[in-house]
């Protein structure tokens, strides 16, 4: 059974109020239990944060016995120096992906220091980029 964790960082927790037009009308916590009906081969765990360090603790927390990870930083992707490092110093790989397309909004998140040291990026495709993300670990 594949251990797989899914990591959501700040403002994610309003998914399903939270600018809908932008993110869609589901709760994350609706979702994940369709994740788990679809991928029932599939151990999930699930943590969502609105602080920077609770992000990096949990990367290192499941970063060497996980078999992937599943990252959406919110705004700390554009921002935080702290989370590409800690990627970087964990062996699981790392899938950033982000529910709108971030290329086609503003200048500022078109920077990411996730990027660089994630095995991909899945942005776009609305909750499904996590689907996807899924998919690329099986
Ligand atoms: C986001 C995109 C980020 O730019 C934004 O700050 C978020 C959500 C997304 O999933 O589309 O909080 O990561």
């Amino acid at each position: 059974m594949k251990k797989i964790v899914i990591i959501n960082g700040p403002n994610l927790n309003l998914l399903g109020k939270r600018e809908p037009e932008i993110y869609g009308t589901n709760s994350f916590e609706g979702f994940l239990e369709t994740l788990k009906n679809k991928f029932n081969s599939v151990e999930f765990v699930y943590f969502q944060s609105n602080i920077e360090g609770e992000i990096i603790d949990k990367l290192h927390e499941f970063g060497f016995s996980s078999d992937g990870i599943i990252l959406n930083a919110g705004a700390y992707t554009h921002t935080s120096v702290a989370i590409g490092d800690a990627i970087k110093s964990i062996e699981t790989p790392v899938v950033e992906v982000h529910i709108s397309n971030v290329y086609s909004r503003e200048d500022f998140r078109h920077i990411s220091y996730i990027t660089p040291n994630a095995q991909g990026l899945i942005t776009g495709f609305g909750l499904k980029s996590y689907e996807l993300a899924i998919q690329s670990f099986l």
